[in-house]
């Protein structure tokens, strides 16, 4: 049965995948997608970031991200909602106006009352679907766990963060509250620098319900303290999602690096089930055809269980076996 079927019987929330607006064309992309059996969960690659929806100051276009959701809508699938503040993807206007703190409070105040307004769960309406959790402030850190300098951190300090949180918390109640970071899934510095920010909003009241772990992994490469790094945030009381799973190799692929890559896939997968706090497992695509990896780590790819065919490769069986 579907990958999503297998992640429910499991004890998780769903087993789900990132997609964007051009794949939305092919329409044998979409057959698989549409799949609630398979993917459960749907996170808009690109669609609600913040040069997509607030390309200029105050003007807001829903466009590509309402095509993801009317979509998540018509399949009955889970949304994750990506990302509300990043350094990245980020319109010019909010980098070069030199806005002062409090200019720059308003900005981002705007930017999500408008945004997560917008897309707020409304279960039971035309409009409604299950909107599970906004990922609302993006890689806040540096690898050796210092805060990412950036217009936000760089203007307002790490209080960018908490005006983040409130203002997500006021603009959709429901929606699970995340900080989404990469090499945050296992044990070290930036590990630690990210369970230290949730002790600190927790003792601050501010809401932070889960933590996102990208998990953009290397085959061969997979880190051996998932699980106990997984159990020490669980132990601080927040619920944490593999939000952007891929396992990428050096091209070509041969046999070898697809049975390591399938063993990869199943540690992740067994991971997230060993630990009742994760909630779900998103790959950042399920086909070769459309992960963003060739493109951004060049000679590297064959990251994600489908290949350009849409053929089910080794590591869909590792994924399966985990589950
Ligand atoms: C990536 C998209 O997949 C690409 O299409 C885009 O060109 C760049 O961003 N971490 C994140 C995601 O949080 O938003 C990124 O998505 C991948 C890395």
């Amino acid at each position: 049965s579907g990958l999503n079927v297998l992640a429910k019987a499991a004890g998780k929330l769903y087993f789900g995948s990132a997609t964007d607006n051009p794949e939305l064309n092919d329409t044998t992309y979409t057959s698989y997608l549409d799949n609630s059996n398979h993917f459960g969960q749907i996170t808009p690659g690109n669609a609600l970031k913040w040069d997509a929806t607030e390309p200029e100051p105050n003007t807001f276009t829903f466009t590509e991200g309402d095509q993801v959701t009317d979509l998540v809508k018509s399949n009955g699938q889970i949304l994750r909602a990506h990302n509300l503040v990043w350094h990245e993807q980020l319109p010019s206007w909010v980098t070069s106006n030199n806005y002062s703190a409090s200019q720059l409070t308003e900005v981002i105040q705007n930017h999500i009352s408008n945004l997560a307004g917008h897309y707020k769960g409304q279960p039971n309406t035309d409009f409604g679907f299950r909107q599970d959790a906004w990922d609302v402030v993006n890689e806040p850190f540096n690898d050796d766990g210092s805060f990412r300098s950036d217009v936000f951190y760089d203007t307002l300090g790490s209080s960018y963060i908490s005006i983040a949180l409130d203002a997500a918390r006021e603009a959709d109640p429901n929606a699970k509250l995340y900080i989404n970071d990469y090499n945050i899934e296992y044990t070290g510095a930036k590990a630690t620098a990210m369970q230290n920010l949730v002790k600190t909003l927790q003792s601050d009241s501010v809401p932070i319900d889960g933590i996102g772990m990208e998990s953009h992994f290397i085959v061969g490469e997979v880190p051996t303290t998932l699980v106990e790094n997984f159990q020490a945030f669980a132990d601080l009381g927040v619920e944490f999602a593999i939000t952007e799973l891929d396992i990428r190799m050096t091209l070509p692929e041969t046999a070898d690096l697809l049975e390591q890559q399938k063993q990869d896939y199943y540690t992740v997968v067994s991971a997230c089930l060993q630990v009742s706090a994760c909630k779900g497992i998103t790959v950042w695509d399920w086909t070769d055809k459309y992960s963003w990896i060739p493109s951004t780590f060049p000679g590297q790819g064959a990251a994600t269980p489908f290949d350009d065919n849409y053929e089910e490769k080794p590591a869909f069986d590792g994924i399966v076996a985990a589950l």
